[in-house]
């Protein structure tokens, strides 16, 4: 009788190897890419161009979505040169949308965002991740609210906007959107459409680079502010956009509530430190000891070797990266607080060496 050996003498070998849950996935996204017991997937089923570096993606996700609040982000995975990379956008559509979507701006040396961009067709699958974020107005939104808005950072505001219409908000609500020149206005029609079909709603598009008529020309300073919402009293404050725009933000209101949808790398994190010599870095999972300088976060210096973690926002939010530390010294770039020398969890990304290291990895 013929027989497999490997089955016939390790039948239970042969069924663990099989991992049943895998063989599912397999089979399931065969049938249907999109399926999944797991995994939240969404199909792209349009693509619009808002700008000349940034598309909006429809996405129809699979069963396992349930549903996000307007204002929230979400980590998308995509698999680029055969690895999965992860980065969080905000959601732009509305919670009330039966599909979903994204707006994604490129990013210089961005690899998601440029990938999204250029690759990414109708049709393709995206992996998602539960939404998250307190950049949210609750059920009973505030009277009075003011959105500030730079560049992409318009994404979490729209879709605050949108659900403020379905809810037929009665309350009043200034956006005042920074950009570089009219033409880098994202989700132009559709937010000059909440405008005009809603009473709430009072938009003004502030320009640094370019002189327009209807437009408004500066940055972010309080004579703009008084200028558009003169009585600033009782008003709640949203801010999205660039890091120095958020920080300048957070000076003008010192009265108000205010909450910022800060995605800010921490300084230490883009500004590396010089080093002499290496550190030596032992991923026990692996088996391999590697020297690393120390000199920028461990994820960086990870990859530069070739060896890619599990990451996301890469800024110590997401907590993808966490990883267990067996012994060494880190810095934590996002406070400048020395970690103990025993064993600890770390984040990858804003992480540094400082001592020899031993990761399971
Ligand atoms: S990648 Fe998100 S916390 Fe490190």
């Amino acid at each position: 009788m013929k027989t497999f050996p490997f089955i016939y003498n390790q039948p239970k070998d042969f069924v663990k190897s099989l991992q049943p849950g895998e063989w599912a996935e397999f089979l399931l996204s065969e049938i249907n890419p999109k399926l999944s017991l797991t995994t939240i997937k969404a199909k792209v089923v349009k693509i619009t161009e808002e700008t000349a570096d940034t598309k909006t993606f429809v996405l129809n996700p699979n069963w396992l979505w349930k549903g996000f609040s307007a204002g929230q982000h979400l980590p998308v995975t995509v698999e680029i040169a055969g690895r999965n990379v992860t980065r969080f956008y905000s959601l732009s559509s509305s919670p009330n949308e039966k599909l979903i979507s994204i707006t994604v701006k490129r990013q210089k040396g961005g690899l998601v965002s440029n990938f999204l961009n250029e690759k990414v067709k109708v049709g393709d699958i995206l992996q998602l991740g539960k939404p998250s974020g307190e950049f949210t107005v609750g059920e009973s939104a505030p009277k009075s609210l003011l959105f500030l808005a730079g560049g992409s950072g318009i994404t979490p505001i729209h879709s605050i906007l949108k659900k403020l219409e379905s809810s037929q908000y009665k309350g009043k609500a200034t956006l005042l959107y920074f950009v570089r020149t009219s033409a880098d206005i994202i989700l132009k029609s559709s937010l000059e459409k909440i405008q005009e079909k809603n009473q709430f709603l009072k938009i003004q598009y502030i320009l640094s680079d370019e002189k327009k008529e209807g437009y408004d020309s500066g940055f972010l300073t309080d004579e703009i502010v008084h200028k558009y919402v003169p009585n600033l009293e009782g008003v709640s404050v949203y801010v999205c956009g660039p890091g120095p725009m958020q920080q300048k933000a957070l000076t003008l209101f010192p009265n108000n509530p205010i909450k910022s949808e800060l995605f800010l790398l921490p300084t230490q994190i883009q500004n590396p430190v010089k080093k002499e010599g290496t550190v030596e870095v032992t991923l026990s999972l692996s088996h391999k000891t590697i020297q690393l300088k120390g000199e920028k976060s461990l994820l960086d210096e990870l990859e530069e070797q070739g060896i890619f973690p599990q990451s996301g926002c890469r800024m110590g939010i997401c907590h993808t990266c966490v990883c267990k530390k067996t012994s060494g010294l880190v810095t934590d770039l996002s406070n400048g607080e020395k970690s103990e020398l025993g064993e600890e969890n770390i984040q990858l990304c804003v992480s540094r060496a400082e001592n020899a290291l031993e990761l399971e990895l």
